[in-house]
């Protein structure tokens, strides 16, 4: 049972990281007129929230929060190889990925577990074990919340990146996603080649044919046991984006630490962010409010009646730390509001 609260106002069931916050007004969207309805609200500082799984409120929210609670899946196109699938933003993520598994169409079982909803996956291209969200996207459909105006994207016009879209930059609190659409795989080739998964796959399920549903429950069983259950501890997943540097600051930091772990991407070199935190030895640090999370380092639990405050504060003192011992500059992934 979801827990309520009797105060309206209240955001503490509506996001992940469980802070007692308050916003102005708490609106549901069952339907996109309950947003021009409502037009008024959308004046001033606003926010949308689909689970609240990626935000950290520091202080009560002053404007009106949107909850997002479209519903409805809708095939646009099929043949005998893939499906083009559209799906109203308020969808759960995970039920989404678990409904495809069940159907064998192939492209999203990597992103079993991710928290949050179908609309706010291309916000900041979700992504786990090799796989991004922008690999299986076509379209993007939104409502111009000041024009009211109905909007269809293109992948290619999102600007998406790692961890990164433009609704997250130039168009932030501009729109409100509607639906998404994505193109699946029948038929598929498993191809889990994300080295934990293989390994894990062929531990739970040796000598067989490997499909969908046991790439499914291996991402399952490698994420429950990495990462904590929000309804214990409250947390956004991971706080912060690995960081990428330079090949020169690379070379000059893993002449000081040879064990660095160290990505090549298109832009430099991406170092884990758990890896560096983990050396300033905050592994298992915490106060009686909050801590890191002891099996995976990037990960900032509320270990119960933690304030917004104390979790960004807790926050910044690594973000000095690892630029103080590594001279590396951490990011929040989380969307952090004041
Ligand atoms: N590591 C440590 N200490 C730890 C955990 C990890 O040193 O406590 C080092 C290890 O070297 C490990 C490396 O970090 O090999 C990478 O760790 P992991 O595979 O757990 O992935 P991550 O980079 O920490 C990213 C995503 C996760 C996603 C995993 C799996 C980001 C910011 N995070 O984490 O996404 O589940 O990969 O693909 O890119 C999220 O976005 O909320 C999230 C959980």
């Amino acid at each position: 049972m979801t827990p309520q609260n009797s105060d309206t106002r209240s955001l503490m069931y509506l996001h992940t990281f469980g802070v007692a916050v308050k916003a102005k007004n708490i609106i549901p969207v069952f339907r996109q007129k309950n947003l021009t309805e409502n037009k008024h609200l959308l004046e001033g500082n606003f926010l949308v929230l689909g689970q609240g799984s990626n935000v950290l409120f520091v202080n009560d929210f002053a404007g009106n929060v949107f909850v997002n609670k479209l519903k409805g899946k809708t095939i646009l196109a099929e043949n005998e190889n893939e499906v083009l699938l559209k799906v109203a933003s308020g969808e759960n993520w995970h039920r989404l990925v678990r409904f495809c598994v069940q159907k064998k169409w192939g492209g999203i079982e990597n992103l079993a577990l991710i928290p949050g909803t179908a609309g706010a996956a291309p916000v900041q291209n979700i992504g786990a074990y090799g796989t991004e969200v922008a690999d299986v996207l076509e379209f993007v459909e939104a409502v111009d919340i000041a024009s009211g105006e109905k909007i269809i994207w293109q992948k290619k016009d999102l600007g998406l990146g790692y961890r990164q879209s433009n609704f997250k930059t130039i168009w932030k609190n501009r729109y409100f996603i509607t639906a998404i659409g994505i193109k699946l795989y029948k038929n598929a080739e498993i191809q889990p080649n994300y080295p934990m998964v293989r390994e894990t796959m062929e531990k739970m399920f040796p000598q067989q044919k490997h499909d969908l549903t046991h790439v499914f429950e291996a991402v399952c069983a490698i994420r429950s046991a990495k990462l904590p259950d929000v309804k214990k501890w409250g947390n956004a997943g991971s706080f912060f984006k690995n960081p990428v540097i330079s090949l020169a600051d690379a070379h000059t930091l893993q002449a000081n630490f040879p064990q660095m772990p160290h990505f090549s991407v298109e832009n430099g070199v991406k170092i884990p962010a758990a890896w560096l935190i983990e050396q300033c030895g905050w592994k298992n640090k915490a106060t009686d409010k909050v801590g890191v999370y002891p099996n995976q380092a990037l990960i900032i639990v509320n270990k119960g009646g933690a304030t917004g405050a104390e979790i960004w504060d807790f926050a910044q003192q690594i973000i000095a730390s690892v630029q103080e011992n590594f001279g590396v500059g951490l990011e929040p992934e989380v969307q952090i509001v004041f």
